[in-house]
């Protein structure tokens, strides 16, 4: 970003523009998640699987998001580390009812997180633990002990329980992602 690029967006003239990756396994919710954080008048009425990604944007109250809404499925996974260096954070859903999955949705954030262009980053990573309405979903808690989190000491992150139908607990997701996104930029600019 340029000198007057950040002087403006630092006047809040102008909202910075990050770009944010949205991955997890295929029906865990990130379309749904997504499309809930867009303006009112920009939902789609039907949440179809993605094929390969699809690009949305939308506003919090400092920022300016790109979403790469990644598709989960297996034969479009190897698309996701092509984004990996141009993302500033990364959200990663799981479905709280996918029991039988979970294992393989800690296989791909373990894949992830040791990727070369992620390892190395102080990038926010915002875990979702979604479809908490079903009746048969663990905790945030839980899935939170299941995909190993507290062994990621290298990168701030955060569970948030989330119903993404009703639109439950995503604004304090984005909350702090936004904070979070915001203090690992001043930090980049301070090291530079
Ligand atoms: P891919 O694009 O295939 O990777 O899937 P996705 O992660 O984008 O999932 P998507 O948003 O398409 O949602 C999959 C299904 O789960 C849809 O039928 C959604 O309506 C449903 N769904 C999403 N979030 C929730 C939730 O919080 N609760 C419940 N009960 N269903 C949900
Ligand atoms: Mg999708």
């Amino acid at each position: 970003m340029g000198l007057l690029d950040k002087l403006s967006a630092w006047l809040g003239l102008r909202k910075t523009e990050v770009n944010v990756l949205c991955l997890g396994l295929d029906n865990s919710g990130k379309t749904t998640i997504i499309n809930q954080l867009k303006p009112t008048n920009a939902h789609h009425e039907d949440i179809v699987p993605t094929i390969g990604f699809n690009i949305e944007k939308f506003k919090s109250s400092s920022l300016s998001f790109t979403v790469f809404d990644m598709s989960g499925q297996s034969r479009y996974r190897n698309l996701w580390e092509h984004y990996y260096k141009d993302s500033h954070a990364i959200i990663f859903v799981i479905d709280s009812g996918d029991k039988l999955r979970m294992v393989v949705a800690k296989e791909e954030l373990d894949t992830l997180l040791n990727h070369q262009d992620i390892k190395d980053r102080r990038m926010p990573v915002l875990f979702f633990a979604n479809k908490t309405d079903l009746k048969d979903a663990v905790s945030s808690v839980k899935v939170s002990q299941q995909l190993c989190l507290e062994n990621i000491r290298d990168k701030p992150w955060h569970i948030c329980a989330s119903d993404a139908i009703k639109g439950e607990g995503l604004q304090e997701g984005v909350d702090w992602l936004q904070d979070h996104i915001r203090t690992a930029m001043i930090d980049d600019s301070v090291n530079a």
